[in-house]
């Protein structure tokens, strides 16, 4: 039994109540062992079952549920980082991509790659975002779009969730574009999807989740709910890419699918915000994928005002979003979207997690959850993200395992 006391402020991030309900303790403690949640409270009311434990002093510090990155495209090769001085210059993401750059850049890139190469990569990611207080990652295949190079990528998060510590949640995106070889028969690429990479990837129990990209440039609305179907009839559960660039009826289709997530929402319609309330459809903001498009971020206020669960992640990918950096997207929330700093925590921590299907295991500190949190060297949530200190986190713990990340 573990015991982390002198903390000044713990976020425990239960789920009821709204998005800005964090439910903090100020001077809190909290015990668990064996890589479970025992007791958390106030350092006060210690019970004495506790008074036993190995300690470890907190030092006045602030703890949060381990972060949830709940939307990231991990696996990948190469980077893009002439398109980001293209679109500087006045380019816009898709005249890029018509002309051969944007994802199929990436995907040419990674098809060439060696699996054990983008392994490594991967591993390095996950690394420097443990040493940010993520713990869980969500992590989508979409730059291979065949059927080879897509379970590539499903095989290397298999590899790195046996390998290294932090958690993953993959999901399977061959629906991200579709590839240059089947321009002419779209068709095609989907009955390939439905009927031979979603079945390949069932069989191998490689992914939780199934992902389209619902836009004018990728995929259609009866195109992404045939493939969703065909995803969710072989138990993966639906997430969509929807209302990016144009309002194209995505958010309306993931409430329809009763998908988890419905993710971007830049363009979302008012029809779209009443659909997803309706169904508690999590939606997924992007932040960082706005400010490096030039674009208006989702309208967040609405959302939260309508009723929406909000979450907050990284789109973590080499196009439009090349920082991995959760924090930053978090207090990106709360500048360009004025979420205030405990509801962008909330949709960092336990929404992020129903966002993926992980909400009974983490994204909050309570009894039985899993003992994943992070130590940040702030007094309070409020503080760590108005400063956002590079250093900030000082340990993270998933499974009960410390990892010291600055003395
Ligand atoms: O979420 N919108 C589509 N997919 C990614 C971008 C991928 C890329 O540009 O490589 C996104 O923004
Ligand atoms: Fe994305």
């Amino acid at each position: 039994m573990r015991l982390l006391h002198n903390i000044s402020q713990l976020a425990t991030c239960r789920a009821e109540g709204g998005q800005g309900d964090i439910h903090a303790i100020p001077n809190a403690a909290m015990a668990w062992d064996n890589g479970v949640i025992k007791w958390v409270g106030s350092e006060k009311d210690l019970p004495a079952a506790y008074r036993g434990a190995e300690r470890i002093d907190a030092g006045g510090r602030l703890v949060i549920p381990g972060l949830v990155d709940c939307h990231t495209h991990l696996a990948f090769a190469g980077w893009r980082a002439e398109e980001f001085e293209q679109r500087i210059r006045g380019r816009s993401y898709l005249e890029i991509a018509r002309d051969g750059g944007g994802i199929m850049s990436t995907v040419r890139q990674t098809r060439a790659a060696a699996e054990a190469d983008l392994l490594q990569r991967a591993a390095g990611f996950l690394q420097q975002m443990l040493a940010l207080g993520v713990t869980t990652v969500e992590c989508k295949s979409g730059y291979g779009l065949d059927p080879e190079a897509e379970l590539k990528l499903l095989r290397v998060y298999r590899r790195l969730a046996k390998e290294q510590p932090v958690r993953l949640a993959p999901t399977f995106l061959g629906a991200h574009i579709v590839p240059p070889e089947f321009r002419d028969n779209r068709a095609g690429y989907v009955d390939l999807l439905v009927e031979r990479m979603i079945p390949a990837v069932v069989q191998e129990e490689l992914a939780v989740c199934c992902d389209v990209f619902v836009e004018e440039s990728a995929f259609s609305v009866a195109e992404a709910r045939r493939i969703l179907r065909a995803g969710q009839d072989s138990g993966l559960a639906a997430k969509l890419h929807a209302d990016q660039l144009t309002s194209g009826g995505g958010a309306e289709l993931a409430a329809e699918l009763g998908a988890l997530s419905a993710d971007h929402l830049e363009h979302i319609s008012e029809r779209g915000i009443e659909a997803l309330a309706a169904k508690g459809v999590v939606a997924v903001s992007l932040p960082l994928a706005a400010l490096y498009l030039g674009q208006s971020p989702m309208p967040a206020r609405r959302l939260i005002e309508g009723g929406v669960a909000l979450a907050v992640a990284t789109d973590f990918n080499p196009g439009s979003a090349p920082s991995f950096h959760l924090p930053l997207a978090l207090t990106l929330a709360c500048t360009l979207q004025r979420m205030t700093p405990a509801e962008a925590l909330k949709g960092a921590t336990i929404y992020a997690a129903r966002a993926v299907g992980l909400e009974s295991e983490v994204g909050s500190l309570e009894p039985g959850k899993a003992a994943d949190f992070a130590l940040l060297d702030a007094p309070d949530v409020n503080h760590w993200l108005y400063q956002l200190c590079p250093n900030a986190c000082v340990m993270t713990v998933i499974n009960g395992i410390e990892r010291w990340t600055a003395p």
